[in-house]
């Protein structure tokens, strides 16, 4: 198939949403990563998306709006504090887990009575949605198993040839994917740790707000994550990465001077240390320099892990140590 690149005019823009409409597939801009768009209502649009992406179908698909009232349409139970959470967050990287509508195909939820919501922070994308004149489902638009797509030249490197459109938009500004947060349960839960943190959830609706304990260590086969995407090891570069945790100086030392060593052994070796840049922008460039690497055929990346502790950097960590498959050395 012959991939069309789309500006984000409002011409094109039209013809991508008619696209979507007619049951195709085009990558679209979000602020948290790039997403690949279908009509969220489509059976056979959420098996081409699974194609499409080599991924897993029990891996259900976040559905985009453009307006907070089109949650009506596909959730049912919206609790009042959907909309505080919208006044607060939205357009923003905040998805919300409600009981789904019977119009939302089991292919779209890969089979939860669920469905996960979000309005994106991107005009571009929020005009795309209403052209399609249907919420459009859309996961992150990389092919699985890769890191998530941050700019449209990701997506294209991932997906040229196997979907119809692409739509040439910004690079991502938050770079991990959205918080994923559970309205179905007793209380507020995040199940997929994202730029807007527990803390941040607390302070808007005044409730408490926690993590699934499933997402708080490796994944184990005895702890079922609620979000089934959690579940998943990696989001990998090719090459073997190492996280070093400690004090800084001792991290930057110790990196050093392993990336010596294996580059004396004949390694390519890529170094990620942050000095005193902010957890923000770690987040925006992390998967970026992960497909640096890949381009390079580095075969090691020797990063600094994050301080513990810290909500936004525990959102960051937990892409990173997927990333590492895990593998962190205490200095
Ligand atoms: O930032 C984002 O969320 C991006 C952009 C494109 O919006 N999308 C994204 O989608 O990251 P994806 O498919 O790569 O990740 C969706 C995550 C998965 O971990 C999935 O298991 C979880 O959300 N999820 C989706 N629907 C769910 C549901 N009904 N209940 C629990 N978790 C759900
Ligand atoms: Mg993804």
């Amino acid at each position: 198939m012959q991939t069309i690149y789309f500006t984000t005019s409002d011409d094109d823009l039209r013809k991508a949403g008619a696209i979507i409409a007619a049951g195709g597939l085009v990558a679209f801009p979000t602020e948290t990563v790039y997403g690949l768009g279908a009509d969220a209502l489509s059976p056979s649009a959420a098996k081409d998306t699974y194609a499409a992406k080599g991924r897993p179908s029990d891996n259900p698909l976040i559905v985009h709006i453009s307006v907070f009232e089109q949650i009506q349409a596909i959730a049912e139970e919206v609790p009042a504090v959907a909309k505080t959470l919208s006044d607060a967050f939205w357009p923003g990287p905040l998805t919300m887990v409600f009981k789904k509508k019977p119009i939302v195909p089991d292919e779209t939820t890969g089979g939860l009575p669920t469905v996960a919501v979000r309005l994106p922070d991107s005009e571009a994308t929020r005009k795309l949605i209403d052209y399609a004149g249907t919420p459009v489902s859309g996961p992150s638009a990389n092919l699985s198993g890769h890191p998530s797509p941050t700019s449209w030249q990701h997506c294209s490197h991932d997906l040229d040839g196997k979907v119809d459109g692409i739509i040439m938009g910004d690079p991502c500004r938050g770079g991990i994917e959205s918080t994923v947060l559970d309205l179905t349960g007793d209380a507020l839960q995040v199940l997929r740790p994202g730029l807007i943190t527990p803390a941040m959830i607390t302070e808007a609706t005044g409730l408490p707000c926690g993590y699934d304990p499933a997402i708080l260590g490796r994944p184990e086969p005895s702890l079922r994550p609620k979000a089934p995407g959690m579940k998943y090891k990696h989001y990998a570069p090719k090459a073997d990465m190492i996280l070093y945790s400690g004090e800084p100086d001792k991290v930057r030392t110790t990196i050093d001077e392993e990336a010596s060593r294996q580059r004396a052994q004949g390694k390519k070796v890529a170094v990620l240390l942050y000095g005193d840049e902010e957890t923000s922008l770690v987040a925006r460039e992390f998967f970026a320099k992960l497909r640096e690497a890949d381009d390079q055929n580095v075969d090691l990346i020797l990063a600094a892990a994050l301080p513990a502790g810290e909500q936004l950097a525990f959102s960051v960590m937990n892409r990173m140590l997927k990333a590492a498959g895990y593998r962190v050395v205490e200095v």
